[in-house]
């Protein structure tokens, strides 16, 4: 069947965007050739994101549209964390899908597939714990960066999150294995790698930590930019931070996911910091990393939270002046722990919804002040793309701000300096001050 095609569609977090690439990779290895509709492939593919409800409504929405798009005896698969959660349960929601397959499972892919097209209700939800897609060549798609995963599944168990069901205990990929991936996408031109895993600063391979993966990254020749994500604030050990102010390549940027003000909800999160030790992480990391930007990612109407609660988390947003934040409402998920509280800690919808719309709205004043203030700086962009608005590409310092700049798409991949001349509010406007375009090493 080496004339096969195939069509892969991804949700979710970018550990499954990392997953389509592998999963594209090793189809490709197997005689598959990608594209990029569904009409007409032999394969159809949806790698899938289970950490809120909704995420998990417009998955199976789109799966009862892809049926008009199959033709007879294509094969419909679903990949990714809600095969993991439902397994053969979706076999009963979409009656066209005939393989279901779990994070841990694409190196049985091609097989699978091959037992689905015989007729067969193809499934694979076993976790495998050495796991690494070691071998595997991953197809790229992002252009100027690549996602090195090097970690697989997560050992916290905070009572919201379905990621320890859908993904499995967490392992680190051996730190050589990890190094070598980022040789071979420097070789290929590549400068930027973003490092995954779901708490990715509590890496340990047996022999090396963090520290150790970030320091050894750094020194990859053609490496111009390290980035990871998300870490967890109790893992910034003394060695981590260290590594990152001593390693040039380390961007001065960090994803510091919060979830809450309140020491309260973080303690029925089973986050394991408070407030207080939060604040503290936030604190050594800017002493540590001048011109750090912070993001984050933060849930309203977590069981319990009160108007107490939540104007705790709407300060901190203040007081830390976070760069950018992701905002959820908390959505319960099936099997976990918050699932157990008492329903009359439920927060009503309308009164999460509220929360959110002032907590975004916090989140977006903060942000406009500090933009405005930092007009007129310098900064050493990425170019990464060409922008949604015609005629110009979208630019990336090390501290993760946006920047929208003239130019021509040949600059894509290069490096200029650019002068903050304008602000949405998000994202900037610049110039290229400097002329002298700095080319990546040709691979
Ligand atoms: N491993 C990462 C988070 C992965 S999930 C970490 O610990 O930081 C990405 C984000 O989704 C989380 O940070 C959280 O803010 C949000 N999230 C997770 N489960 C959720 C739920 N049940 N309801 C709403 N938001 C949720
Ligand atoms: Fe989920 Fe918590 Fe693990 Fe992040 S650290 S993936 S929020 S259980
Ligand atoms: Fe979603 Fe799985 Fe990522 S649940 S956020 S795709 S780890």
């Amino acid at each position: 069947m080496s004339s096969s095609t195939v069509y892969v569609e991804t949700y979710g977090c970018q550990m499954n965007v990392s997953d389509s690439e592998l999963i594209l990779g090793k189809l490709a290895d197997a005689g598959y050739s990608q594209v990029d509709s569904p009409d007409g492939a032999d394969v159809i593919l949806v790698n899938t994101c289970a950490i809120r409800d909704h995420a998990e409504q417009r998955v199976l929405g789109r799966l009862g549209e892809l049926k008009r798009h199959m033709k007879p005896g294509a094969v419909v698969g679903v990949a990714g964390c809600m095969a993991q959660r439902l397994g053969p349960r979706l076999f009963d929601r979409a009656k066209h899908v005939s393989l279901v397959i779990g994070p841990d499972g694409y190196r049985a892919l091609p097989d699978l597939i091959e037992r689905a097209r015989d007729g067969e209700r193809a499934t694979a939800v076993d976790f495998d714990l050495e796991e690494h897609y070691q071998g595997f060549s991953a197809r790229r798609f992002e252009g100027v960066k690549a996602w090195i995963p090097v970690q697989r599944g997560c050992d916290y168990r905070c009572t919201y999150c379905i990621v320890p069901t859908t993904r499995g205990p967490e392992r680190s990929r051996p730190l050589l294995d990890a190094v070598r991936e980022v040789e071979q996408v420097a070789e290929q031109g590549i400068t930027e790698v973003v490092l995954l895993g779901q708490t990715v600063n509590s890496y340990n391979d047996g022999s090396h930590d963090f520290a150790d993966l970030l320091r050894a990254v750094g020194r990859v020749d053609g490496i111009r930019r390290v980035r990871f994500t998300s870490p967890h604030p109790n893992d910034f050990s003394e060695r981590v931070i260290a590594a990152m102010a001593e390693t040039p390549e380390v961007c001065e940027h960090v994803h510091l996911p919060m979830q809450s003000g309140s020491s309260r909800v973080l303690k029925r999160m089973l986050r394991r910091y408070t407030r207080e030790q939060y604040f503290e992480c936030a604190d050594r990391l800017r002493a540590a990393i001048p011109g750090l930007g912070l993001t984050t990612d933060i849930i309203v109407g977590f069981p319990g939270e009160s108007d107490e609660d939540f104007a705790e988390t709407l300060s901190a947003v203040r007081e830390i002046g976070f760069n950018d934040a992701y905002t959820f409402k908390f959505s319960a998920r099936e099997g976990t722990a918050a699932t157990r509280f008492p329903s009359a800690d439920d927060v009503p919808d309308n009164v999460a919804s509220e929360r959110l719309a002032r907590l975004i709205a916090t989140m977006r004043a903060g942000a406009r002040r500090a933009n405005m203030a930092a007009l007129g700086q310098r900064h050493e962009v990425l170019v990464e793309k060409e922008a949604r608005r015609g005629g110009l590409l979208q630019a990336r310092t090390r501290d993760f701000k946006t920047v929208i700049i003239p130019g021509e798409p040949s600059l894509i991949g290069s490096y200029v300096t650019v002068e903050l001349t304008g602000t949405t509010g998000s994202t900037f406007t610049g110039t290229v001050t400097s002329e002298r375009v700095e080319l990546p090493l040709a691979g």
